[in-house]
């Protein structure tokens, strides 16, 4: 039985001891992270989320009845340690350790509570995740996912201080609210008292901030919870937490990004002491598919797209030719000095990569060591060969890649992805390097075949740029918005737009969206009446709290930063939820469960 805490007190964690308490007399708390026992001498490392200490039972010091209570000590059993911070000599000083050049000469000692044997050893990151993640309050206990949660907590502090400072208002919105037109699947509740009716958890507070604008509050801001049913990737996850913000009486984009600049600049500071570059690059969307092949590029290194189509226009080379003669595009990417990197199994399973984004092909032509190595050399004369090394500056030891394609977007897309593959296997990426920037002017609308109509990129309350609005009537496809993504190192951090606040473009926009005066009524009709009683210019943005300190921790999966996630399939192994309920629960709501057929 663990014996009642005695009275004692903690004076001190763990990991801040150092050479300044040396001579103290100090009473630390934690889990037994290590023991070693020498007979007479026991060596025991005690851990709280600060870091770890070492405690030695020495019988110099403290009698043989605690140094026989302490050679019954099992790891994680919590115990509070009464003693002395001295140096530590010799051989024994750790620099590998926080606390490595001090120990704790244990006086007393009393167990908190004891132990199982844990299902997997502690901080054992090798450990099963299905397993750490049944088991996640003992995961937690893992050093690298307790400082994952302490740089989310300081985050959420910077940000809280940072907005307040710049006049953001904290205002909470709804969690059981209606449909947000967002774009993944809504997660339902369904109400009691409202038979059949459902309330819809947000996929984020969109609507709501706009009309706290309306509602005159100026400037909001929210940590929020954010829920969407889509397919799970190593970057999403069902609920996420947004950073949101919306600040009204700005129409330029400008604006907003200038205090939001603020924001990550003042969030790189204080939790990683960086200083960030004055402004952002920003950076046209059309331009960033042209020459890195994505919305959201990967600034840390080079390998842009090239343009290859004038070289191999008329090279005989028919894949090229066609794809050009559809109207398409040819582009290429060039792997300086990495020919002889690549076998030709390994450039077989390239072009299995592109084809995955896809590319119907991907072509190659290199310099190495013993001569050309090429997949189209034969196809194509010498002088357009030429030409095509001269368009792309291929040296000795180079290697391009190209990528033709009848649809410009797929030649683009997919060469962009292979530049990203390339540059994590040729080791492109400079450890501890932020590239950071804006991608603006997105297109307004995209088409949609399933639906066979224009749909909003960003969502339909998204400003077109003033210049495209006659666009919208003559070609919708065309039209450009004020909507902006903030990325790092290739990832999207953060997007968001300014808003339409006149009553007709909105009207405009939801028309070429294809909607009836029937369903804007029914879909969106307090938002639209919302409007009509004075709407100030206004905009906003949000980041993504997960994904942001994944990139301020190094980490690639999101699982790493959110204390109690789901897994691929949205469960969640801790507590099995998604679970059935009683009959009498679904009775209450009027629900029936309809069979499922057998696939
Ligand atoms: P958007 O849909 O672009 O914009 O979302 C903003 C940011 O949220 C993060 N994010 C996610 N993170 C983890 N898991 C997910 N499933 C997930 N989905 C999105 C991304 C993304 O950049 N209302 C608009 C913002 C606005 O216009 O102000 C919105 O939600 O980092």
């Amino acid at each position: 039985m663990a014996e009642l805490l005695c009275g004692l007190e903690r004076t001190n964690k763990c990991g801040e001891l150092s050479a300044k308490n040396v001579g103290e007399s100090v009473t630390i708390m934690g889990w037994v992270h290590r023991r070693r026992d020498l007979g007479g001498l026991i060596f025991l490392q005690l851990r709280d989320v600060s870091g770890i200490s070492q405690v030695v039972f020495d019988t110099d010091f403290c009698s043989q009845q605690l140094i026989e209570k302490a050679s019954t000590l099992k790891l994680e059993y919590v115990v509070a340690v009464q003693g002395t911070v001295r140096m530590r000599t010799g051989n024994n000083v750790n620099h590998n350790m926080k606390t490595g050049e001090i120990e704790v000469v244990a006086l007393d000692m009393k167990v908190l509570s004891e132990a199982e044997t844990t299902p997997f050893s502690i901080g054992d990151e090798s450990a099963n995740e299905q397993l750490r993640l049944k088991y996640r309050y003992l995961d937690l206990r893992r050093e690298k996912i307790q400082q994952n949660l302490i740089v989310r907590s300081k985050v959420c502090q910077v940000v809280r201080n940072y907005l307040s400072e710049n006049g953001f208002l904290e205002i909470e919105t709804p969690f059981l609210g209606r449909s947000t037109p967002e774009g993944a699947r809504d997660y339902l509740v369904p109400s009691r008292i409202h038979e059949g009716a459902f309330y819809a958890l947000p996929q984020s507070p969109q609507l709501y901030k706009q009309l706290l604008m309306i509602g005159g509050l100026d400037r909001y801001f929210q940590i929020v919870k954010c829920f969407r049913d889509e397919d799970l990737r190593a970057n999403r996850q069902p609920e996420f937490t947004q950073i949101d913000i919306e600040m009204s009486f700005v129409d330029q984009e400008d604006q907003l990004m200038t205090i939001i600049e603020g924001l990550v600049k003042k969030i790189f500071k204080e939790v990683k002491d960086i200083d960030l570059e004055n402004t952002f690059m920003r950076l046209p969307y059309s331009e960033a598919m042209d020459r890195f092949g994505s919305d959201k590029p990967d600034l840390r290194y080079g390998m842009e797209l090239i343009d290859v189509a004038n070289a191999v226009a008329g090279s005989g080379f028919v894949v090229f030719e066609n794809a050009l003669n559809a109207g398409g595009a040819v582009k290429a990417i060039v792997a300086k000095g990495a020919c002889d990197n690549f076998s030709r199994k390994e450039l077989d399973k390239l072009v299995d990569y592109v084809k995955t984004y896809k590319a119907k092909g991907l072509a190659w032509y290199g310099l190495g060591k013993d001569g050309v190595k090429s997949s189209f050399a034969k196809a194509m004369t010498a002088e357009s060969l030429k030409k095509l090394e001269e368009a792309v500056g291929l040296e000795q030891g180079d290697i391009m890649f190209v990528v033709a394609d009848a649809c410009y977007d797929t030649a683009v897309v997919s060469l962009g992805a292979l530049r990203c593959h390339l540059a994590e296997k040729l080791g492109l990426i400079e450890d501890g390097k932020y590239a950071i920037l804006w991608v603006v002017d997105f297109p307004l609308l995209e088409w949609s075949e399933e639906d066979n109509r224009w749909c909003a990129k960003h969502h339909p309350f998204t400003s077109p740029k003033n210049e495209d609005l006659p666009l919208l009537t003559t070609d919708p496809g065309k039209a450009r918005a004020k909507a902006y993504d903030i990325v790092i190192n290739g990832d999207e951090m953060g997007g968001g737009s300014m808003r339409i606040y006149n009553s007709q473009v909105q009207q405009l926009m939801f028309e070429t969206l294809g909607f009836t005066q029937e369903q804007i009524k029914q879909r969106f009709g307090f938002f639209v009446d919302a409007f009509k009683y004075g709407t100030p210019p206004h905009g906003g943005l949000a980041f993504g709290l997960d994904r942001m300190v994944m990139t301020l921790t190094g980490t690639t999966n999101i699982k790493e930063v959110i204390a109690f996630p789901k897994i691929q399939n949205a469960s969640c192994l801790m507590t099995e939820a998604p679970a059935p309920v009683e009959q009498a629960q679904l009775d209450e709501l009027a629900i029936a469960i309809a069979a499922k057929e057998e696939k």
